[in-house]
């Protein structure tokens, strides 16, 4: 047996309700996570591995340890650890289809266009988004930028490497022009090295003031904003909609409502938001 399955199997202490409630503190401050009572459950699960490999004894001690530490390392490893990673090529496709349809065609008329991913997770999103622009566009036209507050995601989405099940999803003609397939029969792809080129990743705190001030014609923030309170969401959708060009587009998850969000957006379809073109209209000019 190995170590790691041993320590996995050793009796643990139960999440204390004041452990729980110091880690629902910092989780929500660090990074905006509201996570209600009735997640201790999950919270313990999640946080076990890293308790028991460092050797601490009790969560009590594990807190206190990540309150303490001023690399901020354990509490990246905390957040690491709690954030929900989930997601796939291809995911509620009919933002996809819009994209496609709506906005790639108008992109296409510029020089150069940067499309921003903030909550990439792992990369499949942004992936996908490339290869629709790319559809429309050379690759040399297009930048991506994705960030996340996971360096572990971003880690994962900056090898852009997908087990052959989870990019089957994907067209027939997006597998062979914009994939390589790892080994014969594929275990694995890799996205090509030419659209790996054009993105840029980077960790980014949602909930942190933005380290730019830059107009992205397509923001896509999606299934991030679920895990925040209102004032919270509030805060976050400000801060893309002032990054958004006039005319840009945003698209959030279809479970993410903005009733009670009071914002300048105009609502175009489920999940997508439009910043007012403006009198002009300048390369909106549909
Ligand atoms: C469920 S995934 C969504 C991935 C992708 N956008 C999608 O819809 O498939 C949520 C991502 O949000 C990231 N995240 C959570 N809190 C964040 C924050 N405060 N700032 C930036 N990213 C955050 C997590 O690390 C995780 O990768």
């Amino acid at each position: 047996m190995q170590d790691a399955d041993l320590i996995d199997r050793l009796p643990f202490e139960r999440l204390a309700a004041s452990d729980f409630q110091q880690i629902r503190d910092l989780a929500y401050r660090s990074f905006g996570l509201d996570l209600k009572p009735g997640k201790e459950e999950l919270v313990s699960a999640r946080l076990q591995k890293l308790v028991r490999s460092g050797g601490f004894q009790s969560y009590q001690a594990y807190c206190r340890h990540v309150l303490h530490d001023r690399s901020g390392e354990s509490l990246m490893a905390l957040i690491d650890a709690l954030a929900t990673n989930h997601t796939s090529f291809l995911r509620e496709a009919d933002h996809f289809d819009f994209l496609r349809r709506r906005v790639a065609p108008v992109l296409a008329r510029r020089a150069g266009v940067e499309v921003w991913s903030a909550a990439c997770s792992t990369g499949e999103e942004i992936w996908t988004l490339a290869f629709v622009l790319r559809d429309a566009l050379p690759t040399s036209r297009i930048q991506l930028l994705g960030t996340d507050i996971s360096r572990k995601a971003l880690a994962s989405a900056r090898r852009a490497t997908y087990e052959a099940a989870r990019v089957q999803v994907l067209p027939k003609p997006w597998l062979t022009s914009y994939l390589d397939a790892d080994g014969n029969p594929p275990l694995s792809y890799t996205v090509k090295a030419s659209i790996r080129a054009q993105a840029v990743f980077q960790r980014l705190n949602l909930i942190e003031p933005l380290p730019w001030n830059k107009q992205f014609p397509v923001i896509f923030c999606r299934n991030v904003m679920i895990y925040f309170d209102r004032a919270t969401q509030q805060r976050v959708i400000a801060s893309l909609a002032a990054n958004l060009e006039p005319g840009g587009y945003l698209f959030v998850g279809h479970a993410e409502s903005f009733s009670g969000i009071d914002h300048r957006l105009e609502y175009v379809q489920p999940a997508i938001y439009r910043r007012p073109v403006g009198r002009k209209g300048g390369l909106w000019n549909e």
